[in-house]
């Protein structure tokens, strides 16, 4: 399997992980949002099949989203002359496994590749964070692989705001 950055001239193959808006954001959005420059999307492929996709663009974790305690410890990894009122992240906006794929680790090998490629790039823009709108189905999924909600706000929608702390990758 490799992993490898969608490009506007990639041919599209099948894949389907059973979710309409995931299957077509790669379809239909995929490439518009890379020439847009608004959200790079990277696809995992093996011998020609798409096994998962996932797209990545930059955002921000600020005071105003997030209730008390989850602030003030996200506040306290920061020295007091550091201490701003948001902090910069990458979004995960889009990450998906292909039903055929399912359930076989790919979507955690995934999640840590995706996690060691950012951390890779320690030197070009700089983040601390990564976040992710998680449907409240892949809660479980984000969980087991490290990440935590940063708020109660969005308890009662249908997408949960996750996040994860870059530094605790060793
Ligand atoms: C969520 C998703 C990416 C997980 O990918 P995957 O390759 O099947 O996940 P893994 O095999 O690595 O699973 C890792 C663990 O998470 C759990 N898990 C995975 N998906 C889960 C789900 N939907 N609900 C509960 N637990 C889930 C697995 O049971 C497994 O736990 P275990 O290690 O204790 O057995 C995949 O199911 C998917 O693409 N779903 C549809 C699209 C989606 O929901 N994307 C997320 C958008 S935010």
């Amino acid at each position: 399997m490799r992993l490898v950055p969608l490009t506007s001239d990639y041919e599209l193959t099948v894949f389907d992980c059973g979710d309409d808006q995931l299957n077509n954001f790669l379809y239909e959005d995929a490439k518009p949002s890379l020439e847009l420059r608004i959200a790079n999307t990277f696809i995992l492929e093996d011998n020609g099949q798409i096994v998962a996709y996932f797209c990545l663009l930059n955002d921000k974790v600020s005071k105003e989203e997030i209730i008390g305690s989850r602030w003030k410890k996200i506040k306290n990894n920061f020295p007091r002359d550091k201490q701003f009122c948001s902090y910069p992240t990458v979004k995960i906006g889009r990450f998906a496994v292909s039903k055929d794929y399912r359930g076989q680790n790919i979507g955690t090998w995934l999640v840590a590749k995706l996690k060691s490629l950012l951390r890779e790039e320690g030197s070009r823009s700089a983040f601390r964070y990564i976040t992710v709108d998680a449907y409240l189905s892949a809660v479980p999924f984000y969980e087991k692989n490290g990440f935590v909600h940063l708020t109660k706000k969005d308890e009662d929608e249908h997408t949960r705001l996750m996040f994860y702390d870059i530094k605790e990758v060793g």
